[in-house]
């Protein structure tokens, strides 16, 4: 759902590797989400309130990935920083949603995995066990290196990660492919 510089890169990367993608516009019918086992939701924050409705009605079983940033002025938390974004959907929708694609400007996300030097980490939270699993594997399969950070309310500090990359890069200078990397020599 939304097909902007968030959703039209992740659409077409998600079809290159062979899975069946329907873009979701404003001019779709909400009957079309019926039957997707995942559905991505890329459009603005304040549009959530719009599609959750369509989602709820007609979304059946799908995953819900939760792309979104709330963000008020000056780069703060749009919420606030009272809840996230992903629980103000999660309250809203019968599906399960995990939080994901969001920490990164949409330049990240649609650079070429095969041209970055290491995989980067995209963050990932939700509550429900299969939903996140079935995301980490997407995320995986698209050359990330999946990182769960939580449950859905880790997603407020996952929201607040972007804050931090959009003050960074879109106010400090920084390069756009700034991106997050998980180092560690082993689990212990
Ligand atoms: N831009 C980034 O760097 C970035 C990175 C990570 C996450 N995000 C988050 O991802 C989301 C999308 O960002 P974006 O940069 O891709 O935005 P965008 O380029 O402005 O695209 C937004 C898309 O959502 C659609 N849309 C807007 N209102 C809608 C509604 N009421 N119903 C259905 N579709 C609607 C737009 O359709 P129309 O063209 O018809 O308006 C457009 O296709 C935002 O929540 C943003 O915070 C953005």
């Amino acid at each position: 759902m939304g097909q902007g510089r968030v959703g039209a890169p992740l659409a077409e990367a998600l079809e290159s590797l062979g899975h069946e993608v329907t873009r979701w516009t404003r001019q779709s019918s909400p009957e079309q989400l019926a039957g997707q086992d995942v559905i991505l939701v890329a459009v603005p924050f304040p549009a959530v309130q719009d599609v959750a409705g369509a989602i709820n009605t007609h979304g059946g079983t799908a995953v819900v990935i939760d792309c979104t940033n709330p963000v008020g002025p000056g780069f703060t938390h749009g919420l606030g920083s009272q809840t996230s974004g992903a629980e103000h959907l999660q309250a809203l929708i019968a599906q399960p949603v995990v939080k994901a694609f969001s920490i990164y400007g949409y330049e990240v996300l649609s650079s070429d995995p095969s041209e970055w030097p290491a995989p980067r980490v995209m963050m990932i939270a939700g509550d429900d066990e299969h939903a996140v699993r079935l995301v980490d594997r997407l995320v995986t399969d698209l050359g990330w290196e999946c990182l769960v950070v939580g449950g859905l309310a880790a997603s407020l500090h996952l929201e607040h990660l972007t804050l931090l990359w959009v003050r960074l890069v879109r106010g400090g200078g920084h390069s756009p492919l700034l991106a997050w990397h998980a180092m560690a020599t082993s689990g212990a």
